[in-house]
């Protein structure tokens, strides 16, 4: 089915590095940024579990079939799912959601990775100066217009410096490297954040349930953030699975990367909120938890400007790979079709990703804050776009052609590969692909465009 690849073919060098180039695209601002303020504003451990459930049922049965596409095909999102199924090439209409996807998430995504760059310097210079981030430092940087910009494109170059130097060369590299910085990291907070006297308060929130918490509403909200937080639905994981290796055994990969990136957002969980209970604070809500209630509770604590920089410095680093991803999902297609050379594939989708983010940015400050569309502005409707509408269509897409239109015998071979034999829970995975997943994510779906209501 797939023809020889007139372009050199990229890859990932080894298996650990096909997971930490993928853990990498998962971690991310999801994981510090969504997660908590999602627990936080769900009740606490309740919500956890049905995230939990939502990862298990929905995102990593999604995870194996894009990396089976991807790696069955070895091509780009847009070239896969036109070849997946023959004589029906209109499936490639999921490569170009995802190319959208792509542009939109890295839109507002950028600007908010900018805050968090700004923030590592700015929480340096407060340590070294003695002096706290406020309330209004956030205010200033986000409703900002030059300032928050040119974060934004200093996030951006960096990104296309990452992807430029190649599949390889570029991203395995850098991925295999920030991942453990980010755990040692984030060990070193839970450590101060678990000292506290009164921090058990925190985890109580975050590993007690309270099922009166459970609704309709907040499932649906847990299996939107387990597909955002895998960086499912859009392509990402299929351009991704053109690079993994033959021997990769796409299961246990899939299940370690969705425990890691479990792990990672528990851990983000247990540095924050036993801090804000401790400290005598509540869990609040989207931005403020980060930017403005963590720098506030690590200043009244011994060492806490140190932790507030560590902090957004782990903040970075998990962005870094997560914005690298999304950035390769139009290089790959670009390399393809246009013949550029990853360089000048990277710059271009820098540019395409500069055109949106700058009006993303410029929304939530004076300039164009009075611009609406849908009702939204441009940050807000862009975070819509992609999270309510693209991610699950391009799921629900993706449960389809791998479970009822892709030939079994495809889907066996890629899960076999690596293992020689069939393993016992491919059976399993195959259905979750062609039941439970598509009638959740229709869910979701219905929910997301309020069609469902609650
Ligand atoms: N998974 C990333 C995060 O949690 C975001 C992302 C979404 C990355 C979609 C790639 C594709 O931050």
């Amino acid at each position: 089915m797939s023809t020889p690849t007139p372009v050199k073919r990229e890859a990932f060098g080894s298996t650990l590095g096909a997971f930490a180039a993928t853990l990498g695209s998962a971690v991310g601002l999801g994981n510090i940024w969504k997660f908590p303020y999602l627990t936080g504003s769900n009740g606490g451990a309740a919500f956890v579990l049905t995230y939990l459930l939502a990862v298990a049922l929905v995102a990593l049965p999604v995870m194996v079939v894009e990396h089976a596409i991807g790696r069955h095909l070895r091509t780009d999102a847009v070239h896969a799912y036109a070849r997946i199924v023959p004589r029906q090439p209109f499936w490639a209409a999921v490569g170009w959601a995802g190319l959208a996807a792509s542009l939109l998430i890295m839109a507002f995504y950028t600007d908010v990775a900018g805050w968090v760059l700004a923030y590592v310097f700015k929480s340096l210079g407060a340590f070294a100066s003695g002096a706290t981030l406020t309330p209004a430092t956030f205010q200033a940087l986000s409703g900002g217009t030059w300032e928050p910009v040119l974060w934004q494109l200093a996030v951006l170059a960096v990104t296309a410096g990452v992807v430029a130097a190649g599949v390889s060369g570029g991203i395995e590299k850098v991925t295999k490297t920030l991942m453990p910085l980010l755990l040692v990291l984030l060990l070193a907070c839970n450590v101060r954040a678990l000292t506290l006297p009164g921090a058990a308060a925190g985890v109580a929130y975050l590993f007690a349930p309270d099922f009166s918490k459970l609704s309709g509403a907040m499932l649906l909200s847990a299996l939107g953030l387990a597909f955002f937080k895998l960086s499912l639905g859009m392509g990402t994981m299929t351009t991704y699975g053109a690079y993994l290796p033959e021997r990769t055994h796409l299961v246990p990969n899939a299940v370690r990367v969705a425990l890691a990136d479990t792990l990672v957002s528990l851990l983000a969980g247990l540095a924050i909120f036993p801090a804000v209970f401790a400290l005598g604070d509540t869990p609040a809500g989207g931005a403020g938890l980060l930017f403005i209630t963590l720098p506030r509770v690590f200043a009244q604590m011994p060492a806490g400007g140190l932790f507030t920089a560590l902090f957004f410095l782990l903040a970075a680093a998990a962005t870094l790979g997560a914005m690298v991803s999304l950035m390769e999902v139009p290089v790959a297609w670009l390399t393809r079709t246009a013949r550029l050379r990853r360089p000048a594939a990277a710059a271009l989708a820098a540019l395409l990703m500069a055109a949106l983010g700058i009006p993303a940015t410029l929304s939530r400050g004076p300039l164009l804050s009075n611009v609406r569309v849908l009702d939204r502005d441009f940050f807000t409707l862009f975070d819509f776009l992609s999270s309510n509408v693209l991610l699950p269509l391009g799921g629900l897409a993706i449960t389809v052609v791998g479970g009822w239109l892709v030939p079994r015998a495809v889907f066996r071979d890629e899960l076999g590969k690596g293992h020689g034999e069939p393993a016992w829970h491919d059976g399993l995975v195959h259905a979750l692909v062609r039941y439970v997943a598509p009638l959740l994510i229709l869910l979701i779906l219905l929910h997301g465009l309020g069609l469902l209501g609650g």
